[in-house]
């Protein structure tokens, strides 16, 4: 067995280091490996700052206000005002709390694991490093530079020879919320686990090492890990292609929620293209089914506009989905013929904009028909009661659609978070730009 193993890990090894990252189907008989990374959610008992006295109310709460920034964020990036040009100073970053899904990589020579924000809008790696001011909320042990082995700085000028003096390269990112984080650009190995249970290591990985980090609040997160197409992304290095499956945020034991990146990637079922703008992943939505109605939505309501605003954005750093106002209001208007007359309506407090009712989502919404999104090509992304509802309390729950107008924003695109993507596998294929849908139980990918 460990002979096996050696063997395997020796063999990637190889595929990985004379091919530059970009295929290991060189040798064909070798299934590609897959690279996989168990994807851990806020609520999960095995977040390292699970806190079991949340209620699910403070936890909507948190995701209400998580996704309001993050659309904010959002904004702010397609209205040109936080994009940097220069690649080495990416302040392509989102406003994120760690209240979306973190994928454990670990980093180094000691491995050091770290848990870190699967961002597709976003083209930087980065992560915290020691020594560090105001990493006190980091997650697990912080990864030292100067104790990896296989560490190098990323000079300003490049530095062969031994004991030539490395003037590394600044890294900055700066948020919407103006949380930030600094330091410098290094290289090193990230390993990622394989399904096999062995690991795959990734050489001389560009990243950010943050050695201040500008917070006001409990980040969540060790770093981000960007998954667009941009040239320097992960995502982008290593196959060109990504996938992640999301079965059941609301599961605090559900262990099954991963992302595979590179060659074994599942892109499977029904595929939409997508067309990357301000480095966001948008999808042509051509439409929405309530059960078997399709609503009347205006031609044109989904376009992304000549001056850049409206359009469709799949998203990982968003957890509610944000529809244009007009579509807001009659999927609300849907539901609420629907079942308004048998369920008391209720409020939230903050979120008066939420459409909420007394009841249990299990126990008395099993008829409740299934919500569509019609992407072009055929796609659908289809929400049951769980993913469509969500139980904010024992006898409360919500819509988890909200209207865009919630937030003062201008350019007004649609996001679909990562709720609405519950019960899916959805791949990314870089090369071809298509994004796949398949409904499936994530435990079914394992193996
Ligand atoms: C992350 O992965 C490492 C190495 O595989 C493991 O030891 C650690 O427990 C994982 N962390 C979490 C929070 O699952
Ligand atoms: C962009 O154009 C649309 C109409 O095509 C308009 O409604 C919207 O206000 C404009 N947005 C901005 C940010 O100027």
């Amino acid at each position: 067995m460990a002979f096996a193993h050696e063997q395997l890990h020796l063999l990637l090894l190889l595929t990985f280091s004379t091919c530059c990252f970009s295929s290991a189907s060189t040798i064909s008989s070798v299934k590609p490996q897959r690279l996989v990374s168990k994807l851990i959610h806020p609520n999960s008992v095995h977040h390292p700052h699970y806190k079991p006295h949340e209620t699910a109310k403070d936890r909507m709460k948190l995701d209400i206000q998580h996704s309001a920034a993050r659309l904010a964020y959002i904004q702010a990036r397609i209205e040109g005002s936080l994009v940097s040009k220069n690649d080495h100073k990416a302040s392509v970053s989102p406003s994120l709390t760690g209240r979306t899904i973190l994928a454990n990589i670990s980093i180094g020579q000691p491995p050091i694991p770290q848990l870190v924000v699967i961002d597709t809008a976003s083209d930087t790696l980065w992560v915290m490093c020691s020594p560090c001011t105001n990493c006190d909320n980091h997650l697990g042990p912080l990864f030292d530079p100067s104790k990896s082995s296989t560490f190098f700085p990323q000079c300003k000028i490049p530095c062969g020879f031994k004991g030539c003096k490395c003037d590394p390269i600044p890294f900055s990112v700066t948020y919407a919320d103006s949380s930030s984080a600094a330091g410098t650009f290094g290289r090193d190995t990230v390993i990622f686990e394989t399904t096999d249970e062995g690991t795959s290591q990734i050489f001389d990985v560009l990243f950010g090492c943050g050695h201040n980090i500008g917070y006001n609040s409990d980040p969540g997160h060790n770093g981000i890990l960007g998954l667009n197409n941009a040239a320097g992304s992960l995502a982008t290095k290593i196959g060109q292609r990504f996938s992640y499956c999301i079965g059941n945020l609301a599961d605090p034991y559900y262990t099954y929620n991963q992302l595979i990146l590179g060659e074994g990637a599942d892109l499977e079922g029904f595929s939409t293209p997508f067309e990357v703008r301000n480095g966001f992943y948008y999808i042509t939505m051509e439409g929405i089914s309530v059960g078997e109605k399709r609503l009347d939505i205006a031609p044109g309501t989904f376009d992304i506009k000549e001056n850049g605003s409206g359009g469709v954005i799949i998203d990982t750093g968003s957890t509610i989905t944000y529809l244009v106002d007009d579509v807001h209001k009659l999927i609300y208007k849907e539901v609420r013929n629907i079942i308004g007359w048998s369920f008391r309506g209720a409020t939230i407090e903050n979120s008066p904009w939420m459409l909420c009712y007394y009841g249990s989502i299990s126990r008395d919404l099993a008829g409740f028909p299934v919500v569509t999104f019609h992407f072009a090509d055929g796609a659908d992304l289809t929400m049951d009661s769980g993913s469509f509802f969500n139980q904010v309390s024992n006898d409360i729950f919500c819509m988890t659609i909200g209207p865009a107008s919630n937030i003062d924003i201008k350019s007004k695109p649609s996001v679909i978070g990562l709720v609405a993507q519950q019960s899916y596998n959805v791949g990314y294929d870089l090369v071809n730009h298509f994004v796949y849908f398949q409904r499936i139980d994530c435990e079914l990918l394992s193996g």
